[in-house]
């Protein structure tokens, strides 16, 4: 029997090029994709290292190219045969508080972070209907579990890939397809700074926000981030399970963080974010 395929998304770098070599060393043949092939090479370096080269094979993709996105899942099909896993892990960070942040910044987070990741997933479907198998791994965010300061918009983009996914399971888990949320903390990725895009009112000195958002911006830059390979294992292991579960929590800050809001009253929970994060005063 053929080795499985993994089709991946946002593998130039972070999550996605650590789990495009997890998934090559546990044996699937791996098509990693990227919008820009000319950052490639940080993951071909790292193929290289990890011996994997015939494995996988980097292919162009930016998910907000939605019409293109069918036709792309279709070849990659007809070149391989099959389509056992598709990680949806392109995405961004719009950041900024929430008055700051035009709706058109909104609508550029979502393109990528909910209706990349939805329009890969219906491209994959077709596929996986007819196979009766397939795991679809969403690389969600504890954000999508849990509101916080400055990220509405990134946090509004998980929440939608959340609700979308968790509803998708049930109407698809008895075709044999295995939908399924990774919810990571903080890691050390490429996230905190070129994937961090402000919006452009928020630098700006006229933001009434602006004292509150440089005084965010210092205790988020301080906050301990975790090696991003645990997450990749963590994918990894996803795949190879027959029988996933639908929300995998990474990263002990996420744990945390969702039993906070789960067991303190709301109050309580806004009053500690408030004073961890020095956002109570209004300037
Ligand atoms: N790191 C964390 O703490 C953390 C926590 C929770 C969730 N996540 C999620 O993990 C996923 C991966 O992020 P990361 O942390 O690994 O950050 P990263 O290193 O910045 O990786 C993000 C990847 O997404 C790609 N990407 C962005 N827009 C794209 C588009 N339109 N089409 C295709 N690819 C696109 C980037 O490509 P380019 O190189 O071309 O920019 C990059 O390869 C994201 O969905 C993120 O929301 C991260």
């Amino acid at each position: 029997m053929a080795d499985k395929v993994a089709l991946i998304t946002g593998a130039s770098s972070g999550f996605g090029l650590l789990t495009s070599i997890e998934l090559a060393k546990a044996g699937f043949r791996v098509v990693a994709t990227m919008r820009d092939l000319g950052r490639r090479n940080r993951l071909d370096q790292a193929v290289a290292a990890a011996g994997v080269a015939a494995k996988i094979e980097v292919r162009a993709l930016d998910v907000t190219q939605f019409d293109a996105i069918q036709d792309f899942v279709d070849t990659v099909v007809r070149d391989y045969g099959q389509l056992d896993v598709l990680v949806n892990n392109a995405g961004f960070a719009v950041a900024g508080f929430a008055e700051d942040i035009k709706l058109d910044e909104l609508r550029l987070q979502f393109e990528t972070n909910f209706f990349g990741a939805v329009a890969m997933t219906k491209a994959a479907l077709r596929t996986m209907r007819q196979q009766h198998s397939g795991h679809v791994i969403q690389v969600s965010s504890i954000a999508g579990l849990h509101g916080s300061v400055t990220v509405s918009s990134y946090s509004a983009s998980k929440h939608a890939l959340e609700g979308w996914s968790e509803s998708l399971r049930l109407e698809v888990n008895s075709l044999g397809i295995k939908i399924v949320l990774v919810e990571p903390g903080a890691f050390q990725t490429d996230i905190w700074t070129r994937g961090a895009v402000m919006g452009e009112q928020a630098t700006k000195q006229t933001s009434p926000n602006i004292q509150r958002s440089l005084r965010m911006r210092s205790t988020i830059e301080k906050l301990p981030k975790r090696d991003p390979i645990e997450v990749a294992r963590l994918i990894a292991a996803i795949a190879l399970n027959p029988n996933p579960k639908l929300r995998y929590l990474a990263g002990r800050d996420a744990k945390i963080q969702l039993a906070m809001k789960r067991i303190l009253p709301w109050k309580w929970h806004e009053k500690l974010v408030a004073n961890f994060l020095k956002i109570d005063q209004a300037t």
